[in-house]
């Protein structure tokens, strides 16, 4: 087993043999020798179907040909100029089309920096210091946002990493996803002091959990009254769930958005934008810095512009149908087997738990995960390459067809019968 021997070797060099730590699994993960369309085939010549699909960004499948064409022509002009292009500035119009609440955008390379910007440009734009975001949540890998909830009572948050300083988690206040009360009394407490309230408008980063859209509505009638900015972190759900992502989706506007995953069909792009009064704040134009020596480079606008033409050409019937018709067979399979199990499911994402019914962090985590390790080892063996863990997300693309559907159901069948 050529992975197996890899895996050996990469732990001697790389720190749990990942460069990052989803990534990593027992007794080991495969190894990728390469991917097209909705399959991934490993060193050892083994084919999968992917979900994971790079954890979102594969809307149209691995190695799309628009895509990969537009970053070849891209990549013979030079790889990165150090200075502006045109090819930004139609970006920018672009994703200003889809996304009427943003009004101005700025790109940088991953979600982490685009949350990270955002709730600077919050602080520095409102003068407060304090964030509210929900238990469950994931916004990336930096300070503000590797908090928990303390013991006991929802407020102060502590780190959820070590490394990251009391001083700094203890501004970031954790609420409860989908419990608008909590929210509004945490946010009352703090109302001079709080700078923003993030949140990810479909949780996808504890299974899958849909929000109630009252709770999305409740939260844009907080940060209103409050005068403290609303940051939907759209780097999931943007492009995925409509061409305006969940803002369009559920008809609920954020202050600042950012973006990634899907923007760039692969590559390394994000972006953060919103209401042109706090967006005008940021360096060289105002006084909150942020920059980055690869943001908006030749390369990723190029995939980025093909991946915003692709949008433009009715995907989401498409992805729609097939994540309706793989959650209903997975639900017969549920039902007719009297399983303690549940799907969740938002257009092209879906999550299976061990459990009666999640709608909440705390019904996420009563999961049995023992089940669910089991149901992914099974699906691995059958050739369906599913996230290793129970609080990732199911990724269907453009590029998963009849197919595909037909062997993930009896795959399916087979991995849910030994749980
Ligand atoms: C909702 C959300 N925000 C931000 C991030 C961080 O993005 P990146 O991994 O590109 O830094 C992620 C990553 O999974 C995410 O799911």
């Amino acid at each position: 087993m050529r992975s197996k021997t890899l895996f050996e070797e990469a732990k001697r060099h790389i720190p749990g043999g990942v460069n990052s730590p989803v990534r990593a699994f027992e007794p080991n993960p495969f190894f990728v020798k390469e991917a097209k369309g909705a399959r991934i085939y490993d060193v050892d010549g083994k084919e999968y179907i992917d979900y994971v699909m790079g954890y979102g960004p594969l809307l149209f499948g691995h190695a799309n040909e628009r895509i990969i064409n537009r970053v070849k022509e891209a990549v013979e002009r030079g790889t990165l100029y150090g200075a502006p292009t045109e090819e930004e500035v139609e970006l920018a119009r672009r994703i200003k089309k889809f996304y009427p609440s943003i009004e101005m955008v700025r790109l940088v390379n991953s979600g982490t920096e685009a949350t990270m910007h955002a709730i600077r440009l919050a602080r520095g734009f409102t003068g407060r210091r304090k964030i509210i975001k929900f238990e469950g949540c994931f916004h990336g890998s930096h300070d503000s946002v590797l908090v928990k909830a303390g013991s006991g009572a929802l407020t102060f948050g502590i780190p959820s990493s070590s490394g990251v300083l009391e001083d700094t988690a203890r501004h970031t206040l954790v609420s409860r996803y989908n419990d608008i009360s909590l929210t509004e009394e945490i946010a009352r407490r703090n109302g001079d002091d709080l700078a923003a309230i993030i949140v990810e408008p479909v949780m996808a980063n504890s299974g899958l959990i849909p929000p109630d859209i009252e709770f999305l509505r409740g939260l844009r009638s907080i940060a209103d009254e409050l005068g403290c900015v609303l940051i939907f972190d759209e780097v999931v759900t943007g492009f995925r769930l409509s061409p305006g992502g969940a803002q369009e989706y559920y008809g609920v506007k954020a202050d600042l958005t950012t973006l990634g995953k899907v923007l760039g069909g692969g590559f390394p792009i994000a972006a953060f934008g919103g209401r042109e009064e706090i967006m005008r704040n940021i360096s060289p134009s105002g006084r909150i810095y942020q920059a980055g020596t690869f943001s908006g480079n030749p390369v990723s606008v190029a995939a980025a512009l093909a991946v915003t033409e692709m949008i433009n050409e009715g995907i989401y019937s498409y992805l729609r149908d097939y994540g309706k018709k793989l959650v209903s067979a997975i639900r017969d399979i549920i039902d007719d087997r009297n399983l303690k199990a549940t799907v969740n499911h938002v257009e092209s994402m879906f999550q299976i738990f061990f459990t009666d019914r999640v709608r909440t962090y705390e019904e996420a985590l009563s999961s049995d995960l023992k089940k669910f390790r089991a149901y992914f080892m099974k699906m691995l063996e059958k050739g369906i390459f599913i996230p290793p863990s129970q609080f990732e997300t199911c990724f269907i693309s453009t590029a998963h067809s009849d197919e595909e559907m037909k062997i993930t159901i009896e795959a399916l069948d087979e991995a849910l019968k030994i749980v």
